[in-house]
This record gives C-alpha cells, sequence and structure tokens, in this order.
C-alpha cells in the first residue's frame, strides 16, 4: 500500500500541492494554476451580486459551547486567507481571491435518504434550529499545518435529531455545492465534483461534530464553506466538507472525494494518527500557521479522550 515513505523525500523537494497531488494530478492542476486562477476566473461573470452583507456580518446569541482549547488563536487574516477548497482555486490564497463567486443567497440543505423527517431546509432556517455555539477547536490538515479556528455553530446531531432516522441509517453523505460559476475550480478535474464526503453515525452523532455557520463571532467567509460546513476536529481537515447542499442518510458507506481520487492515501475513516503516516510523508509532526518550530501530531488531534472509544476494538492502520 506505501508509495513511498516520506524519510525518502527532502521536504525541500516537495511543496505543500505537490504532497497534496500525484504528479499526474499536479501537472493538470498546474496547468490550470499556469494561466493563472485569478485570469481564469476573470472570465467568469457572477449571475449574482456579491452579498457583503453575509460574509463578516455580526453573528448574535453566540454563547460558548464546549470542548474548546485554550490554546492561542490564528488570526482572523491566517484562518480566511491560507484556505483549501478547491473549488475555488487550488493555491491556498485563491479562494480568498475567489470568495465574491460563491454566493450563499439563495442557499439550501437537502436532508434526505433514510429519514423519517426528509426536508429542504432554507439556510437562514437551518442556523436557527439550535442555539449557536463558539467552538475553540484544533484544525489538522492532512498535509501537517494545523491552526486554532474559534468556529460559531451548532452540533450536526441536533440535525439528526430532527430528520428522525431509520434503522436503515448507519452512515451520513454530505455533498457540496456544484456550481461551476459559483464554483470556478469545477472548470477544472482537480478532484471529481461535487465534493462528497461521509460520517459513521455514531461520528456525525458525536457532540464534537459541528455544522459551522461562522468564525470569530461573524457569519463564515466564503473561502471557509460558507455558508454551513462540517467541521470533525478529530479528523483530518478534509473530513470538513464545505459548502454543504445535500445531507443523506444512507445505509452503506458512502463515497469520499479524496478517498476517491487516492484511496490508497487517503482512507474513509481519516483519524489524526501520528503513528500512521501518510504513504509520502510522515504525520508524526506538523506545523502550526504562524509557529516557527514544528509540534508533535496528537493522537486523534488531542480529542482521544472523547472519541477513541468510537475505534475500540479497530484496526487503526487498517482503517486510516
Ligand atoms: N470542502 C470542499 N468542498 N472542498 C475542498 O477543497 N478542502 C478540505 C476541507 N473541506 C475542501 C473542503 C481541506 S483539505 C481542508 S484542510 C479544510 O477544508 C480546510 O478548511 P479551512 O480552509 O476552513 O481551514
Amino acid at each position: 500500500m506505501l508509495i513511498k515513505k516520506a524519510s525518502d523525500i527532502k521536504s525541500s523537494e516537495v511543496t505543500a500541492r505537490e504532497l497534496y497531488l500525484n504528479r499526474r494530478q499536479f501537472i493538470l492542476a498546474a496547468s490550470a494554476t499556469a494561466l493563472s486562477a485569478t485570469a481564469l476566473f476573470n472570465g467568469i461573470d457572477s449571475p449574482f451580486s456579491p452579498s457583503p452583507a453575509m460574509a463578516g456580518a455580526k453573528l448574535n446569541n453566540v454563547r460558548k459551547g464546549p470542548f474548546g482549547t485554550t490554546e492561542k488563536q490564528n488570526s482572523f487574516k491566517d484562518i480566511t486567507s491560507y484556505n483549501n477548497f478547491y473549488e475555488l482555486g487550488t493555491d491556498k490564497g485563491d479562494p480568498a481571491e475567489n470568495a465574491k463567486y460563491l454566493t450563499t443567497r439563495p442557499w439550501t440543505v437537502s436532508v434526505e435518504g433514510e429519514v423519517k423527517k426528509a426536508k429542504t431546509y432554507d439556510i437562514d432556517e437551518l442556523i436557527k434550529i439550535a442555539p449557536l455555539e463558539e467552538r475553540i477547536y484544533r484544525l489538522r490538515c492532512v498535509e501537517a499545518w494545523s491552526m486554532v479556528i474559534p468556529w460559531v455553530g451548532f452540533p450536526l446531531n441536533s440535525l439528526v435529531k430532527l430528520a428522525e432516522p431509520t434503522g436503515n441509517a448507519k452512515y451520513i453523505q454530505f455533498i457540496t455545492l456544484q456550481d461551476p460559476k459559483r464554483m470556478p475550480g469545477q472548470r477544472y478535474a482537480a478532484l471529481q465534483w461535487p465534493y462528497v464526503e461521509g460520517l459513521r453515525m455514531d461520528e456525525a452523532m458525536h457532540p464534537l461534530t459541528i455544522l459551522a455557520v461562522g468564525l470569530y463571532g461573524e457569519v463564515l467567509p466564503a473561502q471557509n464553506g460558507a455558508p454551513i460546513r462540517l467541521v470533525v476536529p478529530w479528523k483530518y481537515g478534509f473530513k470538513s466538507i464545505k459548502s454543504i447542499v445535500k445531507v443523506r442518510f444512507v445505509e452503506k458507506q458512502p463515497p469520499a472525494s479524496w478517498n476517491i481520487m487516492q484511496p490508497q492515501e487517503y482512507g474513509f475513516y481519516s483519524n489524526v494518527n501520528p503513528e500512521v503516516d501518510h504513504p509520502r510523508w510522515s504525520q508524526a509532526t506538523e506545523r502550526r500557521i504562524g509557529e516557527f518550530f514544528r509540534r508533535k501530531t496528537l493522537m486523534f488531534n488531542g480529542y482521544g479522550e472523547q472519541v477513541a472509544s468510537l475505534y475500540s476494538g479497530m484496526d487503526l492502520k487498517k482503517y486510516y
């Protein structure tokens, strides 16, 4: 299964993006970037005018939520200008630059599949189903960098309870918007679109798992996954799917974008695990954005006390 150990590759030989993409995909993405994400996307006229009233608007009645870390939070600038959101471009700065295309009203989220109460929610109704909480979580990206982010959101389990899953619902699949006008990166095959992700039902019900609609007390900027994105803090960042339009309850383990792309590199579970290297690099340490020295990566990203029991008896090397 292992392709090349991280120890075989000098860090100077790879860039963060090369780490992420295999050579063929890298060339494909590079050719798109060569035209320059900005020049490329400039050719697209958004049918909607940007809605500045959204991103940056203050969220009211946000209470302090549980599980918050006291570690130093990354700055608003770090969190909103160093992003992975391939629908808005493959460079870290692209999503902020192309955020203007991703208009988030009108927006609906369809809750469907193995549930008694299937429903299409208007986003403004959805964000009121549970009190908003601030959750200060570590986010550990599979590329071995991390941040501390003060999200605003509500537990996913409040939506699951409203949907009343049937006995057949064993997993939840999440699906991102597909609209190349609002997501210009979807004009290129960097990934298979739309972006999809999934959780096992007990992971979805876990009180740490939230749907985030804001950060730093404000409406979520588009580049961070507006208007609503998943946050699963004990898993690598790619599980935290952005700009969700469908939440589908299913019986079988659903497909997940990075797993489809590179199954030997990205598993379904994707729990942060310093003991299981990515085939091409080590996961033992990470660079906290804004810090100079590397830190040790913590098992389950430091949330082991809360979530380790979900995986008792499972071989985490096999189920990576
Ligand atoms: N969701 C979608 N739809 N598209 C993406 O490219 N990137 C993932 C995840 N969610 C991604 C996504 C990855 S790799 C990471 S690390 C996190 O979003 C980054 O979230 P942030 O930009 O808010 O820090």
